[in-house]
């Protein structure tokens, strides 16, 4: 599972500590090289004799231990090809979510530019603390993968959201960090949109569409399990470990999109985007009684977002589209790639009911600028995803 990798394990001062010594063991069960930094706090629940025969390494405690600078200590960020900081304390969370660097821990952590897990592990009122969750944003929305704290009895005699996750789900995601990545997507920052945009009406209604969004949450899915620095921006709710944005409108839309696109490598507008929105919506809701027979709504165009960030975007940045036919694609797709000025479209035929709209698979045709066609046979929308991304940025 884990041979030839570097695994360093960061533990900070709480009662679940004693669970980590399972943790190794599990690491070292599976194949992994192991190396273990305990914060001072640390060693008052599990001794770090005990973490260094589990681990068959030396264990790292002192920023500065005069006696004992070995290069090696120094360059343990470098050794390591994940930091998985297990448990978390809500200090150690604060200190790295702000930049402190007080100890050998969390001076790792800020010099560490390849995947960190935090898996927190405290009291349930300090879990929910506003300053504690705010913390856990700000990292999370920086690409560190929380495994969030579960429910059950805590140490401290209550019981609630504290107790560290289960061991297994720790390695798990160290797994799936480790598993096969595409280096040329890895820190790539990549923008995905994806869902139907909802224009309201009033306050309870909206015009919408059948977009389920799930292709952009494949994209989205697959761009982050393959290493690149994601950011989803969704009509609908998704859990994931990568930031995202929820808007409704196509307005909401387009300004999240434009704030992202700054130093974004690559944006792909896979959402279905309302063309029209209400020109005049109602402060209230319509009510039956109160109206006539009939009720006009007069539509305003919105803007076309995909056209807008293609006229202001950098030299290297990548631009997909997306096209929802139901006549014509190949042709609908060519013209639109000229009309529109983006890198790529992906053309999905919406006349068939097997693929495309609310269905977990889909069949595509990419379009490029030399008006290139690669068709993408019937598959999953995860593998669709995959190789969406294998033709713009090359299989690894
Ligand atoms: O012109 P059409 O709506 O078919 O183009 C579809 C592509 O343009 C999709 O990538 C969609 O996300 C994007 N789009 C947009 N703004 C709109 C309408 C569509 O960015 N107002």
């Amino acid at each position: 599972m884990f041979r030839n990798k570097n695994i360093l394990i960061g533990i900070t001062g709480g009662i679940a500590a004693y669970k980590i010594l399972e943790l190794i063991r599990l690491f070292k069960k599976n194949n992994a090289n192991v190396k273990v930094i305990m914060t001072e706090n640390a060693t008052n629940f599990v001794t770090p004799l005990t973490v260094r025969t589990l681990s068959n390494n030396p264990v790292y405690t002192k920023q500065f231990e005069v006696d004992n600078l070995f290069p090696e200590h120094i360059s343990l960020g470098t050794w390591a090809d994940i930091f998985v900081i297990a448990p978390a304390s809500a200090n150690t969370i604060g200190k790295i979510a702000n930049g402190i660097c007080d100890n050998l821990l969390t001076s790792i952590a800020c010099a560490f530019s390849k995947p960190i897990i935090i898996a927190p592990a405290m009291n349930c009122e300090m879990w929910n603390n506003v300053f504690v969750q705010e913390n856990i944003k700000k990292l999370k929305d920086n690409n560190y993968q929380i495994l969030p704290p579960e429910a059950g009895f805590l140490a401290c005699g209550t019981s609630g959201i504290g107790r560290l996750c289960a061991i297994e789900k720790i390695c798990n995601a160290t797994y799936e960090q480790l598993k096969y990545k595409n280096e040329k997507l890895i820190g790539k920052k990549i923008v995905i949109t994806a869902g139907g945009t909802r224009e309201n009406i009033d306050p309870v209604r909206f015009l919408g569409n059948h977009s389920s969004g799930k292709m952009g949450v494949a994209l989205a899915d697959k761009a982050y399990a393959l290493g690149a620095n994601v950011v989803l921006i969704n009509t609908f709710n998704h859990k994931s470990n990568y930031k995202t944005i929820n808007v409704n409108s196509a307005l909401e839309m387009k300004d999240a999109v434009k704030n992202e696109q700054k130093n974004a490598d690559c944006i792909i507008m896979a959402a279905a985007v309302a063309d029209f929105r209400v020109k005049n919506q109602f402060e209230n809701k319509i009510k039956k009684d109160t109206t006539n027979e009939e009720i006009t709504l007069e539509l305003v165009k919105n803007p076309d977002i995909l056209s807008e960030i293609c006229q202001s975007k950098t030299q290297n940045q990548i631009i997909v589209g997306f096209c929802a036919e139901s006549e014509n694609l190949i042709e609908n797709a060519r013209n639109k790639i000229i009309k529109k000025q983006c890198d790529y479209i992906v053309a999905n035929d919406i006349s068939r009911k097997d693929i495309g709209f609310s269905s977990d698979e889909n069949e595509v045709y990419i379009i490029d600028k030399t008006q290139n066609i690669t068709k993408i046979e019937k598959a999953p929308k995860s593998i669709v995803a995959e190789k969406i991304f294998g033709v713009i940025y090359g299989a690894d």
